[in-house]
Formats: C-alpha cells, structure tokens, sequence
C-alpha cells in the first residue's frame, strides 16, 4: 500500500517505536528556539511535536492525507500539510530539515534532495535517518521466499524500499551541493509492538504492497510462514525484534560566498 493510503489510527497505535528512541538524532539537529524546522514525513506528529516543544517554529509535512488529519486531531496547535517530498516549495526557508523512517519509502531520492536543498536557507542543516543497506535483511529474504513459493515472479519488484548504502546517499547528497558532515550506518534491532502478533503487525502495516491483491486466507498463510521461518532468529521472550539498520546523515547546504571580497578589499 502507498504510503498516502496508510491507515494512520494502525499506525499510531501500534508503531510508536517509529518515533520512539529518536533521541540521538534531535542531539544531532540540536533545535534551536526560534528556528524554522521543517519535519519532513511527520506521520501522526509526534517528533513535530517535540520540535515544537524546543520552542522552534515548525511545520510538518506528510504525502498522507490520513496522516496529516490524525496530527492535526492530536496537536491542534501545530502548522501541518499534506506534501509530496519530491514536489514542495518552501514559502520561507528554513533553517533545518529533519526527517525520521520515511526517506526509505521515496524511490526518487534525488528529487527529494533538490526539494530539500530549495526549502533551506544557506548554512540550513538536513538531518535524517532511515533505512540503510541491509535493512530488514531478513524480513525482506523471508517475505520474497515465502511469496516465490506461491508462485509470485519476482517479488522484489514491488518492494517499495530505498536502502542505501552510505556511499550512494552522500555522493547524491554532494551532487545536489551540500556538504555531507556526519553519516553513520548501524544496526537498530527494533522490538515491536503487541507481542505474538508483533510480526503480522508489522507486515500488514508496512507489507501490504506484497499482499494487496491476494485472497485472505493466503495473506493469512504468507505472514503465517513468514513467522514460521523468522522465529528461530527475530522472536525473543515473547516479542519480535526487527533486523532494522539506520542511515543517519547530516549535510549543509553551503553558505552564500561572498561575491568580489577580494577586489572590494583592494
Ligand atoms: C524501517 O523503519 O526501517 C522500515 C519500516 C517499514 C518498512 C521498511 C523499513
């Protein structure tokens, strides 16, 4: 399923550790009070919230109508709207970009980087983290076996997923014109919801696009052997642990050089 199809109410009552343990990366964007943030891919708007309670000025953007309309319910307060992250204009710069668990959801990341690099100010900072190669390594090996066995051709063409390796993400980031400060990949084992239906959960949420199209009882059966080959390594004492890995980045959009200093000092 799309991202702007997202069942939002699913989503925030069962997917908090997407916004949860985002602690290191608010460090690393260090908001400032007065600063203009956007947040980019705010989802339910958790994380605008907490930039906003860092008293900064900021606006959250999601391509999900359904998304958007929770946040608004949950912060009144709060500016957001409904945007494309590969198709926006800021109306005022501003001063940072953030963005947590969505980039990987965008298969045109170069177009997302331009519109990021406009919407900033010079010196304006772009800090995220998503997805990064070898992400879900297991859970994706497992969905494709599990989906070639029932007779689907190659069901890594409908993967949504963007799950760069640091190299490939910074060189697009230094075509654009920033300035790659900070990039980082790490394993991020992520304990889900909901126990023993953690897994299915999960897929339902962030899968449908493997079982949009499918009879119910043979998605039923799809998540059931997906469990069935993950449990050995991705179920611990009662919970599923995702085999999450994280791209974290920071870049700069470089500063306005100025123009003839040298000669206007002669
Ligand atoms: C992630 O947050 O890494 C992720 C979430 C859903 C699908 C794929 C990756």
């Amino acid at each position: 399923m799309p991202k702007n199809r997202w069942d939002a109410a699913l989503y925030q009552d069962k997917h908090a550790f997407v916004w949860q343990s985002v602690g290191d990366l608010f460090n690393l964007l260090s908001p400032q009070p007065g600063e203009r943030i956007l947040d980019l891919g705010c989802g339910t708007g958790q994380l605008t919230q907490a930039l906003a309670i860092a008293q900064a000025e900021v606006i959250g953007i999601d391509a999900a109508p359904t998304m958007i309309e929770q946040a608004r319910q949950n912060y009144p307060d709060l500016k957001f709207a409904v945007a494309d992250a590969r198709d926006f204009q800021a109306e005022q710069p501003f001063d940072a970009v953030f963005s947590n668990a969505v980039l990987h959801w965008i298969l045109e990341p170069d177009a997302v980087i331009r519109c990021i690099y406009d919407a900033l100010k010079p010196e304006g900072r772009f800090v995220a983290e998503f997805g990064g190669k070898g992400n879900i390594r297991a859970i994706a090996a497992s969905l494709y076996s599990v989906l070639s066995e029932i007779g689907c051709n190659s069901p890594e063409a409908l993967s949504p997923w963007y799950f760069p390796s640091i190299g490939e993400y910074a060189t697009l980031l230094e075509q654009q014109g920033f300035d790659v400060t900070y990039a980082v990949l790490f394993e991020r084992p992520t304990p889900l919801e909901d126990g023993d239906a953690g897994m299915a959960n999960w897929v339902r949420m962030f899968g449908s696009c493997f079982l949009d199209g499918l009879p119910a009882d043979t998605q039923t059966q799809v998540i059931q052997a997906v469990e069935h080959q993950l449990k050995p390594t991705l179920y611990r004492e009662g919970t599923w642990i995702a085999d999450y890995r994280r791209l974290r980045v920071v870049a700069i959009k470089p500063g306005n050089r100025e123009q003839g200093t040298e000669n206007s000092r002669l």
